[in-house]
């Protein structure tokens, strides 16, 4: 499978609304999951939407890395996330789980070299289409939950700029942090999580 070339920001193909897929089964639908996995493996990034890959469809592949998820379970707060596999999603639908929302540093492998912070729904529910036609509903939350939310917004034309509330924090990654108005790491006790960020150490490429 070769690996194919990631569109940039500025594209127009990433500022489409993406098609569903008539039929997840079909052998190119496989054809372009597998070359989608091996294009993220290669980028090291923790997601890719078709659009990403010049191909208008609403298909993502995604993975939530061991390291990661531990990483959410030692931290402060409520906010867990958990081991996922690599693992492909045909015409996914993300539908929020109450209010709650939380913020935290994102980086995009179409928006090389830079991050910036971005509110998502801490809990949702995500329905999709396997490969094998079937149809998945499960829970998400936390890191999983935010990969999920800036992928499918990747089906809807949206990158994560667009959702930046407060730009001066967006920018650089090797810009990021030097000097005054870099977040720190959650607040130890802190019981407001609305108004923590995580440390952009922490920031992982969809
Ligand atoms: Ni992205």
């Amino acid at each position: 499978m070769p690996i194919l070339k990631i569109a940039r920001m500025g594209h127009p193909i990433l500022n489409q609304r993406a098609e569903a897929v008539p039929d997840p089964t079909a052998p190119e639908v496989a054809r372009l999951v597998a070359a989608m996995i091996e294009t993220m493996e290669d980028a090291d990034g923790t997601g890719l939407a078709a659009p990403q890959v010049h191909m208008p469809w609403r298909i993502v592949v995604y993975k939530v890395m061991a390291e990661r998820a531990e990483a959410e379970e030692g931290a402060e707060g409520d906010s867990e996330s958990e081991e996922v596999p690599t693992t492909a999603l045909i015409n996914p639908v993300i539908e929020p789980l109450g209010e709650e929302t939380n913020v935290a540093f994102e980086a995009c492998l179409s928006v090389p070299d830079m991050a910036g912070p971005v509110r998502r729904f801490s809990h949702i529910r995500l329905t999709y289409q396997t490969l094998a036609g079937e149809t998945v509903s499960r829970e998400a939350e936390g890191f999983h939950a935010r990969v999920l939310q800036h992928e499918c917004d990747h089906l809807d034309g949206v990158l994560y700029p667009m959702r930046v509330e407060d730009m001066r924090q967006f920018g650089f990654v090797d810009a990021l942090g030097k000097g005054q108005g870099m977040p720190e790491s959650a607040d130890e006790g802190s019981e407001d999580s609305e108004g923590d960020v995580e440390e952009l150490g922490d920031v992982a490429a969809g």
